[in-house]
């Protein structure tokens, strides 16, 4: 069922930059209503959790430590199609194969710190939202 809603964070990379108010100011642009939004810092148990799917890959150790390497802003957005819109306007993994115009494009600085995570299915949206937000039921 689509909950026209999806998680993001903006990665510690764009965060140490001070792309973090462009990004979002990019986000409420595009039509997505910030529903939920914390400005925090994750231990390594907690990112290993969110990237569990990622942990046989040989990246998975330095995305960890990238994650916890400084603060992040997960957020809750909400519009229409919330998944499939939100990973068109942060475009591909890799930034050298981002569309002009797209978040990673402009922001990210390589396939790994690449400025912003988006959900990338309903089901997972939902399961990302409760892990950062667990009073979830509220909005
Ligand atoms: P995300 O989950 O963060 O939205 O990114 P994604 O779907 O576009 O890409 P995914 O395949 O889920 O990869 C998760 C994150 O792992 C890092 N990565 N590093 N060194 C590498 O080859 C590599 N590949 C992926 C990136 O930070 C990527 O966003
Ligand atoms: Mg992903």
């Amino acid at each position: 069922m689509a909950t026209n809603r999806t998680l993001t964070i903006i990665k510690p990379d764009a965060v140490a930059n001070g792309n973090a108010g462009n990004i979002l100011q990019k986000i409420t642009d595009a039509g997505f209503k910030i529903i939920a939004m914390k400005y925090t810092h994750l231990t390594a148990t907690q990112a290993g959790k969110f990237y569990a799917v990622h942990n046989a890959r040989p990246f998975y150790g330095e995305l960890v430590q990238f994650m916890t390497s400084g603060a992040v802003i997960p957020a809750i957005l909400e519009k229409e199609n919330a998944v499939e819109d939100f990973r068109k306007l942060i475009g591909a993994t890799n930034p050298a194969n981002a569309a002009d115009g797209t978040i990673r494009k402009m922001y990210a600085e390589s396939v790994e710190r690449n400025a912003v995570h988006g959900s990338d299915s309903d089901e997972n949206a939902m399961i990302e939202g409760s892990f950062f937000f667990s009073e979830l039921e509220r909005f």
